[in-house]
Order: C-alpha cells, then sequence, then structure tokens
C-alpha cells in the first residue's frame, strides 16, 4: 500500500513572535516545491493561532507538541485537543521522550492523550524509543515493542495515528542509528501494527524516523524501508534546513 510520507517540524519550546517570519519562508518554499510528502509544522503552543494564519491556504498543516487527556475541566495549565483542533491544528504529538522525561508520562498517560486526540480529530502523532542503556543492553525491540502496544490506543487507523520512532539518545545529539537499524526497528513496528490491526491497516500506518534528521542525512534515513518521512526537531526551525529535509522527496 503506498503511504504518503510526512515530514513533520517539531519546534519544541523554541520561538517567538517574530519567528513566525521563518515559518512565512518555509510557506513560500512549500508552495513551490515538488517534494511529494506532507509538511507539518508543529510550533509551541502560544504560536499556534498565529501560526495558523500564516499556513493558511498552503501545503503546511499545522500541529501542537502536546495536550491533556480531557476535553476541559479544572486542570490549570493545560491544554485540550478540541482547544487545538478549534484553532486549526489537524495533528498532535504525544508521549515526546522528553514529555516522558520532564513530566514522567506513561504509556498509559500517552495512549490516554492519543484517545483524546482522535476523539477530538486530530491526528496523534506517538513517538516511542529506546534509550541510550536499552540499546547498550539489548533491550531496544522489547522496549519499543511494549511502548507501541501500550501508547496506541485500539481504535488507531492510518489515518488518525502516525508513529514516531525516535532513538532517545539520537535526539539533539547528531548521533544517528545506522541505516540497518533504522530498518531492524521500523520493521518491527510494522510488523506490530500487522499483528494487532490486520495487513491492511497495519500497511497503511505512517512510520516517522526522528532524532538529528538533518538535510545532509535525509535522503538515506528515508530510504529506508518502512521509513514514512522523518520528525525534525533543530532542523525545523529554519526554512533552509526543513526545505533541505523535504527536498528528500523530490
Ligand atoms: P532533533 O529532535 O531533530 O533536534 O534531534 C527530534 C525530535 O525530538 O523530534
Amino acid at each position: 500500500m503506498a503511504r504518503r510520507p510526512l515530514v513533520a517540524g517539531n519546534w519544541k519550546m523554541n520561538g517567538l513572535r517574530a519567528n513566525l517570519e521563518e515559518l512565512a519562508r518555509m510557506v513560500a518554499a512549500a508552495k513551490t516545491t515538488t517534494a511529494a510528502c506532507d509538511i507539518l509544522v508543529c510550533p509551541p503552543a502560544t504560536l499556534i493561532a498565529l501560526a495558523a494564519e500564516v499556513v493558511k491556504g498552503s501545503p503546511i498543516a499545522l500541529g501542537a507538541q502536546d495536550c491533556h487527556h480531557r476535553k476541559s475541566g479544572a486542570h490549570t495549565g493545560d491544554i485540550s485537543a478540541e482547544m487545538l483542533k478549534d484553532l486549526g491544528c489537524a495533528f498532535v504529538i504525544v508521549g515526546h521522550s522528553e514529555r516522558r522525561t520532564d513530566h514522567g508520562e506513561t504509556d498509559a498517560d500517552v495512549r490516554a492523550k492519543a484517545e483524546a486526540a482522535i476523539e477530538s480529530g486530530l491526528a496523534a502523532i506517538i513517538c516511542v524509543g529506546e534509550t541510550e542503556a536499552e540499546r547498550d543492553a539489548g533491550r531496544t525491540l522489547d522496549v519499543v515493542g511494549r511502548q507501541l502496544a501500550q501508547s496506541v490506543p485500539g481504535n488507531a487507523t492510518p489515518a488518525n495515528v502516525v508513529i514516531a520512532y525516535e532513538p532517545v539518545w539520537a535526539i539533539g545529539t547528531g548521533r544517528t542509528p545506522t541505516e540497518a537499524e533504522v530498518a531492524e526497528v521500523h520493521g518491527h513496528i510494522r510488523a506490530g501494527l500487522v499483528a494487532r490491526f490486520g495487513d491492511a491497516a497495519g500497511q497503511g500506518f505512517r512510520i516517522l524516523y526522528g532524532g538529528s534528521v538533518k538535510p545532509a542525512n535525509a535522503r538515506s534515513l528515508m530510504s529506508v524501508a518502512d521509513v514514512d518521512g522523518a520528525l525534525v526537531g533543530g532542523a525545523s526551525l529554519k526554512a533552509e534546513d526543513f526545505g533541505g529535509i523535504i527536498a528528500a522527496y523530490a
């Protein structure tokens, strides 16, 4: 089954209103690109409403970096999936390793957030990935398999869930796994999805690779079997770098 790749930028806790000029440059570039992929930018929550105006009518979709698992209520400081949808988001990242670490989010928390996202009409980008210690101990496939089984809701479909494999040790470090290592994990994720959701749906899910994706390595990482795009942190902050990664699909 043909899966349309997705190149998603995660700005993390970076960006002031002035940085929307960079987003405008991305929009201008996206309008002229020949790349055969979907493009997504996930700015910090403070910029989503303004960013929605900038990307309006362009090929760039808008997403958020997290959501609460409830629709509304007494949860000071939190933002619901419904609120994000209301601002024009189509996607929300859930279970990023930085949230699992900084906020102690468990697989059950991530699953509840993904369920809330789906319920509100957003697609959830569910992140999984092993730490360096887990890789060194030979536990990568076990860890990723467990995260996948426990973080992905039972009503997931290729339309409402995207998986992102992000080895924790590759995030922001400039280090990346070898193509063979990426292929092994993505193959394991694909097999897990097929076993759980059946062949047709299982083959339809997009599985992104994330962790130090740059213009210089995008083409080789994106050429690996079962890699259906990228989740990009640092290199998504500059239009030139982000465009260089999108160009892997041109
Ligand atoms: P990085 O971050 O591209 O800066 O390594 C990736 C991510 O955390 O999604």
